[in-house]
């Protein structure tokens, strides 16, 4: 089986730097440790309403990356201008909305499909690869394929919520759901990938998906980076994700 890249959402450093107002803890600095620590990408998702990460913070992690830097942004005017002007490896569009606390639910593609293809085209003839946030699902996956997506990345938050209520046979369920559209989506010649809410008792049958490339992991590994530090944290999802896919 092909390498699982793991790409990690520095996103809340910044919630917490932002609790204060000031500078640290400096989003870049987890940046350029999680690259040290074997990262293989960092993901940043630039909010409307700029709760955490900030304009600034997407402008220093394009100069100071040496990795790909996963954009993730919702379908605005505002955020292609700003994905236009800094070309990032990636582009993941995502649903948002103003009350959430986070990503809830995947991006409806099926029933935006026009807008959402000429939304696309132009990140595309800039370079970047194109990934579209959704749930397992097959009119979903379909869509994403027929807009000209070359990434989906599956919303793991309802398998990993239902592991955390103990809730078995739902998380079965829904990583049951997973295994059939990763398959089903690597079938159509999309680059499939996968996040939200995964922990250490979570990867490891989402690592063991042979058609998921890549993993983005965010609040967890920077809550147990406050115990561990940052590099452990990384370094023991990084070994589980290894442990899965060997
Ligand atoms: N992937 C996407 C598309 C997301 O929106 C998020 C949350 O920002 C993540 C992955 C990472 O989720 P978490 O922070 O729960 O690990």
């Amino acid at each position: 089986m092909s390498k699982l890249r793991l790409g990690v959402n520095i996103d809340h450093v910044a919630t917490v730097r932002n609790a204060r107002g000031g500078a640290t803890p400096d989003p870049v600095r987890a940046a350029k440790m999680a690259e040290a620590a074997g990262a293989d990408g960092i993901t940043a998702h630039l909010r409307e309403d700029r709760r955490h990460i900030g304009d600034a913070d997407i402008d220093a992690l394009m100069d100071a990356l040496t990795v790909p830097l996963n954009f993730e942004m919702a379908a605005t005017a505002e955020m292609q201008a700003i994905a236009l002007r800094h070309k990032p490896h990636a582009v993941c569009i995502v649903p948002e909305k103003r009350e959430e606390r986070t990503t809830e639910g995947g991006l409806e593609v099926a029933r935006e499909e026009n807008a959402l293809a000429h939304y696309i085209a132009p990140l595309r003839e800039a370079g970047c690869r194109v990934s579209i946030f959704i749930a397992a699902d097959k009119r979903q996956i379909e869509a994403a394929a027929r807009i000209g997506a070359q990434v989906i990345e599956l919303h793991t938050g309802a398998y990993c919520d239902a592991h955390s209520e103990g809730d078995f046979a739902t998380r079965d369920a829904e990583l049951e759901k997973m295994r059939e559209m990763s398959t089903f989506a690597y079938s159509l010649g999309l680059e499939v990938h996968a996040g939200h809410g995964l922990t250490y008792e979570t990867v490891t049958p989402i690592a063991a998906l042979p058609e998921v490339m890549e993993l983005n992991i965010g609040h967890f590994l920077i809550g147990e980076s406050i115990f561990r530090g940052l590099p452990d944290a990384i370094g023991e999802m990084r070994r589980l994700m290894d442990e899965a896919r060997a």
